[in-house]
């Protein structure tokens, strides 16, 4: 039985704690610290998990070490962490921002160490997480790791750290452009006359059927939209306004500022020795 400790009980870390329980691990497999008294009572409360303030407690008996703090903290909790890790665990930090090198040198040269990189609809069991692992984790650790984050969506390995952050562009800030896209399509339905109940309801209705006809996998995105597009019809005549007011460049233009911040968080939160 893997045992899992989570350092950080905020919203990240109880997410993926319920997709857990709700996925066949036990309770007694799970241990949590947080320094907030509510947080704690949260978590025994919801979870029936017996959460700690102690980080060196939380991890004693730990197969698996999850690192759900704020990056901010990283530093100053992982180097704390460090002389009580079990020599066996997998370190898996969800921090965004941070990277391997920073934390082999708080943790360890030869820590197991995996970036997860996971998504706000975890929270919905629909999260998507990239992972990255350093060469100190087995594959026996890789499985370990995948159940956690596939018990509230999918989640896929990615070659190289570098693509941590184009996960961050793609699925990590994603949740947001969607969201996005669907305030504006609500404003402007109103606009053209819906109350805001009907424009809300079809909104998100067609943001679903979108999603679900897309993850059908039968045809690719290209392909429905095209299906969608009569010649001549309304829907053709918003595809070429889309384009012409550089629609993809735009997209592309956002994406590449998340993976801009990304680096720029990379050297914020790396504290040099
Ligand atoms: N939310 C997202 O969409 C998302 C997506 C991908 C990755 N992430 C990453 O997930 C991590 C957690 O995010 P979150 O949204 O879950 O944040 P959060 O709700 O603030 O959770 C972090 C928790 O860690 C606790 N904490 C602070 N110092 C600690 C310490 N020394 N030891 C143990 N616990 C400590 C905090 O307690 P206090 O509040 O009392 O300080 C808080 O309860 C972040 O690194 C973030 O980058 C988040």
């Amino acid at each position: 039985m893997t045992n899992i400790a989570f350092i950080g009980g905020g919203n990240m870390a109880t997410c993926i704690i319920g997709g857990m329980l709700a996925n066949g691990f036990s309770a007694h497999q799970i241990s949590v610290s947080d320094p907030g008294e509510q947080a704690r009572a949260a978590i025994q409360n919801t979870y029936g998990i017996i959460a700690t303030a102690d980080n060196h407690a939380a991890v004693a008996q730990a197969d698996i070490v999850v690192l759900a703090v704020k990056p901010q903290v990283m530093a100053a909790v992982a180097e704390n962490l460090a002389r009580s890790l079990p020599r066996h665990a997998a370190v898996v930090s969800i921090a965004a921002g941070i990277q391997l090198s920073d934390l082999q040198r708080w943790l360890g040269p030869q820590q197991g160490i995996v970036r997860a990189m996971p998504n706000t609809p975890a929270m919905v069991r629909e999260g998507a997480t990239g992972l990255f692992a350093n060469r100190y984790i087995s594959s026996e650790q890789r499985r370990a790791v995948e159940t956690i984050f596939n018990a509230v969506g999918i989640s896929c390995w990615v070659d190289s750290e570098a693509l941590i952050d184009a996960v961050t562009a793609v699925s990590g800030s994603g949740p947001a452009y969607f969201f996005l896209a669907m305030e504006v399509m609500q404003r402007v339905g109103e606009e053209l006359g819906l109350s805001p109940h009907t424009a809300q309801a079809l909104t998100i209705q067609t943001a679903l059927g979108a999603a679900k006809m897309a993850s059908a996998g039968s045809l690719d995105t290209a392909q429905l939209r095209r299906q969608v597009t009569s010649p001549g019809g309304t829907t053709q005549a918003a595809i070429e306004m889309f384009q012409a007011v550089g629609f993809e460049d735009t997209f592309r233009k956002a994406m590449n500022a998340a993976v801009d911040r990304a680096q720029s968080m990379a050297e914020e939160f790396s504290r040099k020795p």
